[in-house]
């Protein structure tokens, strides 16, 4: 009896291992049925309290987008000075591996979409969309976990 709660106990963490993101360069099932809430890293899963400023950043980015998303859909005009674009490339990340050549591109050009938006005020629902799709570049090679809730949040025509 003692083995099975063993072996499915070592089920159980290999299953979080598989779900965390960190170095993922395919992106596995499991990891994208995982809800999005939950981090992509092995560390944070081991230690949830303290996040780093990167996936604290993060946290702040999906939550402008959710925000950015009900008001194009409202028809309200976009105002850049309530979205800073917030500098996520620049503060600690769970897993510094992340921080590669390939990575500050994603950043670069997630960033100029970002700003797209806001330059393009009669076509928000397109940029916006261009905009999602490139947190879904960068996350379907630096951490899949996310791309559950990132999946969800293009405006559908
Ligand atoms: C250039 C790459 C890149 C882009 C662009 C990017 N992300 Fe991330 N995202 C990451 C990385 C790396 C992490 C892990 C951060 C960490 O754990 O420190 C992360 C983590 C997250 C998390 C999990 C945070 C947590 O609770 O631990 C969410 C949610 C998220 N991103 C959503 C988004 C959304 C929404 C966008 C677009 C608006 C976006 N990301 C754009 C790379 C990116």
């Amino acid at each position: 009896m003692k083995k099975i709660f063993f072996l499915s106990s070592l089920l159980f963490a290999s299953f979080l291992f598989v779900n965390s993101c960190a170095n993922n360069q395919e992106p596995k099932q499991e990891a994208m049925k995982k809800d999005s809430a939950a981090s992509c890293s092995n560390s944070t899963i081991m230690d949830p309290n303290t996040p780093k400023p990167m996936a604290l950043m993060m946290r702040s980015m999906a939550a402008n987008a959710d925000s950015i998303k009900a008001k194009i859909l409202r028809g309200e005009k976009l105002d850049s000075l309530q979205f800073p674009f917030l500098r996520f490339y620049l503060v600690e990340p769970t897993d510094k591996n992340v921080l590669e050549p390939s990575f500050f591109e994603h950043a670069k050009v997630f960033q100029k979409a970002y700003y797209e938006v806001f330059n393009h005020p009669t076509e928000q629902k397109k940029y916006y969309n261009l905009y999602i799709g490139k947190c879904v570049a960068c996350h379907q090679n630096y951490c899949s976990g996310p791309l559950k809730r990132i999946n969800k949040m293009p405006i559908n025509e």
